[in-house]
């Protein structure tokens, strides 16, 4: 089992505030938009939000320097260590998901996705984001795996569309307001990655760390939405995700990790670090999620009395 350190967590880079700033900084920043007169002022407000985003960066990366230090920079023995991720990677195996699978609530399992969607990054920007300039079969891959996202040119097929049909079906209504922290820290940090090019590779293995440990958890939530009556058709992202990713994670790690780790071995530790920060952030929303979901149970397995607490 990997363990990651919080010595050292500035407590206000990780809070409510802080993060809700961030991700509507993220929501207007990369939003299309037209000339402004005022772009000095922006500019200076942008400066401001990347220092702070490169803090948030910075202390996520220092939680798990130990953690990747120890990952091979040999390229087959890398994917190896990068693949056990999967057993023994930060809140792998977090028993919210054999919960979601098994005993929660309608009401429980819309609070859980409503979280999850407010703070869905969008998996196709970050891969179109993180892939300008790099080599030329990792960039394939990418494009590959960024097409898939796109239903392979189907308006019907498009991953991000699909979820936002789920949470339409659910009745949901995903605002950075009412998203806890943790949650939002996961996309922040994601979309972090994916636009600065110094972490660029970061960001290759945190994306490679989601294909690699979606299944699981979307086999999971897949299994609690048919348990609580939806159809076929309105489980389909889940469903989709708790196959096709597998076979994502598969190409990802043979076509882009491999290669990118044997053109330059020093890659492997940018790569274990992106990967662990995305499990870490990941980890902290799973236990966020059992303590307003469990209340003051949250550290039991056994004897739990779910009840649904409002987002902070
Ligand atoms: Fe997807
Ligand atoms: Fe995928």
């Amino acid at each position: 089992m990997i363990i990651v350190s919080d010595t050292n967590e500035r407590a206000d880079l990780f809070s409510a505030d802080f993060q809700r700033r961030l991700a509507r900084w993220n929501r207007e920043r990369l939003a299309p938009s037209q000339p402004r007169t005022d772009w000095r002022d922006e500019l200076d407000h942008e400066f401001e939000m990347r220092v702070a985003e490169r803090e948030f960066l910075d202390t996520l990366r220092a939680q798990v320097a130990d953690a990747a230090a120890e990952a091979p920079t040999k390229p087959d023995e890398f994917v190896e260590w990068f693949e056990e991720l999967e057993n023994s990677g930060p809140g792998q195996n977090d028993p919210l998901f054999a919960w979601l699978a098994n005993e929660a609530s309608r009401d429980h399992i819309a609070w859980f996705l409503e979280q999850e969607a407010a703070g869905e990054a969008g998996f196709d920007d970050l891969v179109a984001m993180t892939q300008v300039k790099i080599p030329d079969q990792a960039k394939l891959e990418l494009a590959r795996n960024y097409w898939d996202e796109m239903g392979r040119g189907n308006l019907r097929g498009m991953h991000g569309p699909m979820l936002a049909r789920l949470t339409q079906t659910m009745e949901l209504t995903p605002r950075i307001e009412t998203t806890v922290a943790e949650s939002l820290a996961l996309a922040n940090a994601m979309t972090a990655m994916a636009t600065s090019r110094q972490y660029a590779w970061h960001s290759i293995g945190a994306l490679g760390v989601i294909e690699l440990t979606a299944p699981g958890r979307s086999k999971c939530t897949a299994a609690g939405l048919r348990r609580i009556g939806l159809s076929n058709s309105q489980r389909i992202y889940f469903d989709l995700h708790a196959t096709l990713d597998v076979k994502h994670s598969e190409e990802w790690n043979k076509e882009a990790l491999l290669p990118l780790v044997s053109e330059d071995p020093s890659r492997a530790r940018a790569m274990a670090e992106g990967a662990l920060m995305r499990l870490r952030c990941g980890e902290r929303c799973f236990a966020r999620y059992r303590r307003e979901l469990w209340g003051d149970l949250a550290g039991s397995t056994e004897h739990r009395v779910p009840q649904l607490a409002s987002a902070a």
